[in-house]
């Protein structure tokens, strides 16, 4: 469905939105902020927000929520967008799933956002890691203990049922609107919606032309479970990280840029109105000015069901972003979850 959401001065842009089960509207394109450097952050964020974003996807884990918090209090403060017409998703880093530690991590995020609520709080993995105090080091990451000789990731023993439980009790306390998971497949999925008490809103995945993820994403359009596709342009978020080949940006593949060239677009413009026009919300990250205002307008054309098919049929199911893989490259430790 399509919202008119006003903007700074006369500009209205009129968003898709997606419906999650509860009639709650998430806008479908989201700034995502792992890797905004903290710096840049708070100016980003009000940037954005004057380019018509009002969905951000922030984590604990990107080390950057101070500084979000910054950049939405300055537009809150000047009156430039109300708190209602905003959608802040933040994210449960791994360390914290035992029950004791989920209300406190989801406060510490508040706390940094300078928010009272968040409207989606998600499970960032189905890993629980041994538990690191937010006094101690904060955010955590994925070592026990970086200064170790070894330094390693720990495996919890925490039953995903024992930390949805707490999610709940954020639900039913008003901290939170909306609860969700990410990187879940469809058995996990199907086991927690068996034991929720409330089901989960939103799955949030990889996903990209070369990462489809067709049968997952009809799962959850027919178990009511929205779907947030991260990483929409593919490799691009992990050349700097070495995770990706120089071969295998979707930006230069010859079907995207001739479609970005018959719709006079550019092809990330492409890849994100193919997510979105999939019924999926997408989240990509910039920190510059222009590539906001370019990944915000894809609202005003659309592709035909022939570039839709012949998108989703450069599939190669590559995964960029695979904790059994980077985890035994960075963190010293094998630790599949897709397997
Ligand atoms: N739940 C999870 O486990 C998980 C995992 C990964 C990501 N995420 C979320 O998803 C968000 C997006 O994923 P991502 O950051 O991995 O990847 P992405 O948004 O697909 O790609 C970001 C990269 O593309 C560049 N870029 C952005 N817009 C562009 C454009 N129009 N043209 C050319 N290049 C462009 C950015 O550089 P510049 O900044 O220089 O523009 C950056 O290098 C994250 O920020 C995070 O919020 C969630």
């Amino acid at each position: 469905m399509n919202t008119k959401l006003p903007i700074t001065g006369d500009t209205v842009i009129e968003q898709e939105m997606i419906q999650l089960a509860s009639g709650q509207q998430v806008p479908s394109v989201g700034l995502g902020l792992w890797k905004i450097e903290q710096d840049a952050t708070a100016q980003v964020v009000q940037q954005a927000i004057d380019c018509g974003y009002r969905h951000f996807d922030s984590a604990c884990d990107y080390g950057n929520e101070v500084q979000t918090g910054e950049g939405l209090a300055a537009s809150l403060s000047k009156g430039i967008v109300k708190r209602e017409d905003l959608w802040i998703t933040s994210k449960l880093w791994n360390t914290y799933h035992r029950k004791e530690h989920v209300r406190p991590a989801l406060e510490k995020s508040l706390h940094d956002l300078q928010l009272d609520y968040l409207d989606l709080y998600l499970v960032h993995f189905p890993i629980a890691q041994n538990y690191v105090p937010i006094e101690e080091r904060y955010p955590p990451g994925w070592f026990t203990d970086p200064e170790a000789a070894y330094p390693v990731v720990e495996a919890d023993r925490v039953p995903i049922i024992e930390t949805w439980r707490a999610m709940e009790d954020l639900v039913q306390t008003g901290l939170v609107k909306e609860i969700g998971v990410c990187n879940f497949g469809c058995s996990l999925l199907r086991d927690l919606m068996n034991q929720a008490e409330i089901p989960p809103a939103m799955l949030q995945i990889e996903m990209h032309p070369y990462l489809t993820q067709e049968k997952l994403t009809r799962f959850c359009h027919e178990s009511n479970i929205g779907v947030t596709a991260f990483s929409p342009l593919g490799a691009q978020s992990y050349f700097q990280l070495n995770m990706a080949e120089d071969d295998e940006s979707l930006l230069k593949h010859d079907l995207i840029k001739g479609m970005a060239a018959q719709h006079e677009r550019s092809p990330a413009q492409i890849l994100l109105r193919w997510g979105v026009q999939r019924g999926t919300s997408v989240v990509p990250k910039t920190a510059n000015i222009d590539r906001l205002r370019e990944n915000m307008a894809v609202y005003d054309f659309s592709l035909s069901d022939e570039d839709m098919s012949a998108i989703a049929g450069l599939n190669r199911d590559r995964r960029f972003n695979d904790p059994g893989d980077f985890c035994e490259s960075a963190f010293n430790t094998f630790l599949p979850i897709y397997e």
